[in-house]
């Protein structure tokens, strides 16, 4: 499978069958990678001196598998996504699903500006009221004092913005809370946020007359939001004896059930996040602030709700939607010092962190409606369980096509076990070997036991 760069098509009919060093050369096509990176790609580049440098007391390195999600196409853009994740069917799911909706629908983003807030707890003030007021007067300073911290934010256009004041009433008594937005950019913020909160502390301080406890960004990012939309046709559905209208009254029902239960809506979310966190880690962010962020975000009304909606749109499609925080960078943290994260970053083709928000809410989308569809039709068991034999499949020994031909009897005999594996697996051996047999009897009868084949006399050439 080859193909120009120029086109960048992430349509890869095939992809899941080619070893992993064919598809990362299709992928090094698609992204331009070099051939370091290539190589990077295939083999474990956080080395033990540069984790030692990321975290304290390190003494290993812990892998976890890279794939790519093919046939994205969002606001028109081809994308390759990488997800980094343990879970088998997360990848095939959302791949499957991205092909649908680019043959039978669209899939489009948005997002705000990269807005992040710090706040800084203040206790035991003498007049809140009054302090309020005095920070509010103060507020140019305070925001000049602010920027003076990151000069570096600001020369991209970022910086902060808005200082806000509340009061809070607690168990402890009634606290002020101050609360800076800053327009952080490609960076996730946090570094920028807490500086800057931490910097303005003692200032707050001495114009309020409390006393200020904490300093710290607040991962409920809700003026930095993400959002995702998709629309697809009932005619998409319509595969394996499934009637395409009524896997989408299956996927409507499902929805209601997570609008109206929390139990489930965790579980709604958790396959959300099988998706945003997989493209989060390969790219190398904070996947805690992400989720943290998200499940923040879904109980935002008081009630654990779904991050996605659904609804039949006029002309009876199926319309999706999602809106999460989504505070992920592209520049700093572990995106700029683990080598992986930079090859992701580069296949992913993203131009700034707003929209590497936007494709990892697009992913989160596709990958809901993955789940759900396969939750409403066969179940999501049968998929893990043909990922799960071929694992079984490898530890038995079975090695190439093997591998696919042995998880699949398996699991139309519903028996997914190594010793079965291994059954199978040596009555093929002994069948190829047969075969061979049969074939090198073949050969040696026709070729060398057999005199070559006599010349006609009125054919021969004359001499
Ligand atoms: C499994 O990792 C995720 C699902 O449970 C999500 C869902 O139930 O919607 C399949």
């Amino acid at each position: 499978m080859t193909r120009k760069s120029a086109e960048r098509s992430s349509r890869l009919p095939g992809f899941y069958k080619l070893t992993p060093t064919e598809r990362a050369d299709i992928v090094g096509e698609f992204a331009n990678l070099t051939a370091e990176e290539k190589y990077a790609l295939r083999h474990e580049t956080l080395t033990l001196a540069r984790a030692d440098l990321m975290i304290e007391n390190a003494v290993g390195i812990y892998g976890l598998p890279l794939g790519v999600a093919a046939n994205f196409r969002i606001n028109q853009r081809d994308y390759l996504i990488p997800m980094a994740v343990e879970e088998t069917s997360v990848v095939a799911a959302v791949s499957h699903l991205a092909k649908l909706i680019r043959e039978h629908g669209q899939l489009t983003t948005s997002s705000t500006e990269p807005i992040m807030c710090g706040q800084i707890q203040v206790v035991s003030v003498p007049d809140p009221e009054a302090a309020c007021q005095r920070i509010q007067a103060q507020k140019a300073r305070l925001l000049a004092l602010a920027n003076e911290q990151d000069p570096m934010l600001c020369q991209v256009g970022g910086g902060a913005r808005e200082l806000a004041t509340r009061l809070l009433g607690t168990p402890r008594g009634e606290m002020l809370i101050v609360e800076l937005y800053v327009d952080v950019r490609d960076a996730m913020g946090a570094n920028a946020v807490n500086s800057m909160a931490e910097a303005l502390a003692p200032f707050i301080e001495e114009i309020t007359g409390g006393r200020v406890r904490l300093r710290i960004i607040s991962n409920l990012a809700d003026r930095r939001l993400a959002r995702a939309q998709l629309e697809i046709a009932p005619a998409a559905f319509t595969e394996e004896g499934w009637d395409g209208e009524e896997v989408i009254n299956g996927i409507l029902d499902a929805y209601a059930f997570a609008l109206a239960d929390p139990y489930r809506a965790a579980t709604h979310n958790k396959g959300i996040m099988n998706g945003i966190d997989a493209v989060v880690v390969a790219t190398g962010n904070d996947w805690r602030a992400v989720e943290a962020g998200a499940h923040a975000y879904a109980a935002r009304f008081g009630r654990y709700e779904p991050l996605t909606r659904w609804r039949r749109g006029e002309d009876g499609r199926l319309v999706g939607e999602i809106e999460l925080p989504l505070a992920v960078g592209i520049a700093g943290g572990a995106t700029k010092v683990h080598p992986t994260a930079q090859i992701a970053l580069k296949i992913l083709g993203v131009r700034s962190a707003r929209e590497l928000a936007e494709v990892a809410a697009a992913v989160g989308l596709v990958q809901n409606l993955a789940a759900l569809r396969s939750l409403v039709c066969e179940g999501i068991q049968r998929g893990h369980m043909v990922l799960h034999a071929r694992n079984i499949a490898i530890s038995a020994g079975a090695v190439g096509d093997m591998i696919g031909q042995i998880a699949a009897q398996m699991v139309r005999e519903g028996r997914i076990r190594f010793d079965r594996a291994r059954e199978i697996l040596v009555h093929m051996l002994r069948a190829a070997h047969e075969k061979a047999h049969e074939l090198h009897l073949h050969v040696e009868e026709k070729y060398e036991r057999k005199p070559p084949p006599k010349v006609p006399e009125d054919t021969r050439p004359e001499e």
